[in-house]
């Protein structure tokens, strides 16, 4: 955790940026999966961990706006949960950590909620995402379920945004610290991409580790001799010389911060001629994407400018055909490059995504493309410094994909279907980095890249 005055602050800034009202902060619960004492993994909602710091569930916190008041609403354990459990630190204790010095138990909470509907006042909170969540919001709010997602605050979710959208220097100091841990994931995948190796032991290694570091995945590991699937997360393939395999996956730290980084890496440790090709148009892409990322720049543009190398690279390869900047204005380049070039990324891989991808990744001046493809771009909006976020563009074949468009005659004045024919079994190639922008431009995170050049990856791979 941080030092207990930096939830204090957050909680302050939070409070100055809203009218008057009250603010409820719903932690998770834990989540049965096939009975209610084998749960899945506890996993702390990321805005409660941001404000409140304390991953535990049966957790609620209040921001009293007008009173200048915290509150944290939990229950303390009994000798039963002791026999289970073991001793477990008290609700004062635990909110001493964060700077809240009024606790309650969770029961309270409903009067507290019910004085202040009486009194009028405003209840902001978030749209909750978990059904446990969305039931305690009903019964203290006196608000159906079904229509609670329609009374979240909007004026709450745009201050969280806002503030949650730049990193401070705690936060960027970890994730600098953890993208090691990411490294060690993506080279130990790297390695262990060996002729007649089954998927599922690299993926299931690898999320071994980065619960040995005392964390674990960011989100479901993506390991696939099939990159076409974006995200593919079947692993019951066996590796064979000449495969590509793509490992897109990031590690999660015990204080919910995220990396995530796609590599691919030949199986038996050389690229062929035709996967050469294709992987350095997308390393070119992601490194001249990189190169254009800095504050003030929409990210809207910068994809703009990837599916610009992109469709260059597949007209050099014959793949492609036509005036490129029309190519890229049909959306011809989606046929290969069906995603968004990145998305915002922090105490969630997809940072905030539970808020409404439109309000972190875009605003007032950026609206989403209809276009098929671009329509997936989660980020748009224009880049300020402390924003942390990802490049990950991509060349696919899908075979589904070709032969829709093909048989629709959809862009056939740009794409050579012919020549694509020729990689209906290709796969796909990700190439993704996490960036920090700065003051004057962009730094990738973390103190080395993860190697990515052809060269830098046969390396690797061909290493012990
Ligand atoms: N790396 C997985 C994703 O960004 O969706
Ligand atoms: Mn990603």
């Amino acid at each position: 955790m941080f030092d207990a005055i930096v939830y204090q602050d957050r909680r302050n800034k939070l409070r100055s940026l809203l009218k008057e009202g009250i603010i409820i902060f719903q932690g998770n619960n834990e989540s049965p999966m096939n009975y209610s004492d084998n749960t899945f993994r506890f996993r702390q909602d990321s805005t409660f961990l941001y404000f409140f710091g304390l991953s535990m569930p049966g957790l609620v916190g209040i921001i009293d706006i007008d009173n200048g008041k915290d509150i944290i609403f939990g229950d303390d354990i009994d000798i039963n949960d002791i026999i289970w459990m073991g001793p477990q630190p008290s609700i004062k204790e635990l909110a001493q950590k964060v700077a809240v010095k009024e606790t309650y138990p969770v029961a309270k909470l409903s009067n507290v909620v019910a004085d202040a509907t009486k009194r009028k006042r405003t209840i902001h909170f978030l749209p909750p995402y978990r059904a446990e969540n969305i039931l305690i919001l009903e019964k203290i709010l006196e608000i159906p379920s079904s229509s609670i997602k329609y009374k979240a605050s909007v004026e709450l979710i745009k201050a969280v945004v806002t503030m949650r959208l730049i990193k401070d220097s705690n936060e960027i100091a970890h994730l600098d610290e953890i993208m090691n841990i990411g490294y060690k994931m993506h080279i130990t995948a790297m390695k262990m991409a060996k002729p007649g190796v089954y998927e599922r032991k690299i993926a299931g290694f690898i999320e071994g580790m980065a619960l040995s570091y005392g964390g674990t995945i960011s989100f479901p590991v993506i390991l696939s001799k099939h990159g076409e699937i974006l995200h593919n997360h079947y692993y019951g393939n066996k590796l064979t010389t000449g495969d590509l395999m793509i490992c897109d996956a990031g590690f999660e730290s015990d204080m919910g911060y995220a990396t995530d980084n796609t590599r691919v890496t030949p199986v038996g440790g050389k690229f062929s001629q035709k996967q050469k090709e294709i992987y350095q148009i997308v390393l070119d892409t992601n490194n001249v994407a990189v190169k254009a990322i800095k504050p003030e720049i929409n990210y809207s543009d910068v994809h703009n400018l990837a599916a610009t190398v992109i469709t260059e690279g597949l007209k050099n390869l014959g793949l492609m055909k036509g005036n490129t900047k029309e190519a890229v204005g049909a959306g011809a380049h989606a046929m290969f490059f069906p995603h968004g070039l990145g998305h915002m990324m922090g105490l969630d891989v997809h940072d905030m995504e539970n808020l409404g991808e439109d309000y972190v990744g875009y605003d007032n001046k950026t609206k989403r493309s209809e276009q098929f493809g671009t329509s997936y771009l989660r980020l748009a909006r224009k880049l300020q410094p402390g924003f942390v976020l990802t490049v990950e563009p991509g060349i696919y074949f899908i075979p589904a994909l070709i032969n829709k468009w093909k048989e629709e005659r959809i862009n056939t004045q740009f794409i050579n279907f012919d020549a694509v024919n020729k990689y209906m079994n290709f796969g796909g190639i990700r190439l993704e980095d996490d960036i920090l922008v700065t003051e004057t431009g962009n730094r990738i995170l973390g103190k080395k890249r993860i190697p990515i050049t052809v060269n830098e990856v046969e390396k690797t791979v061909q290493s012990k």
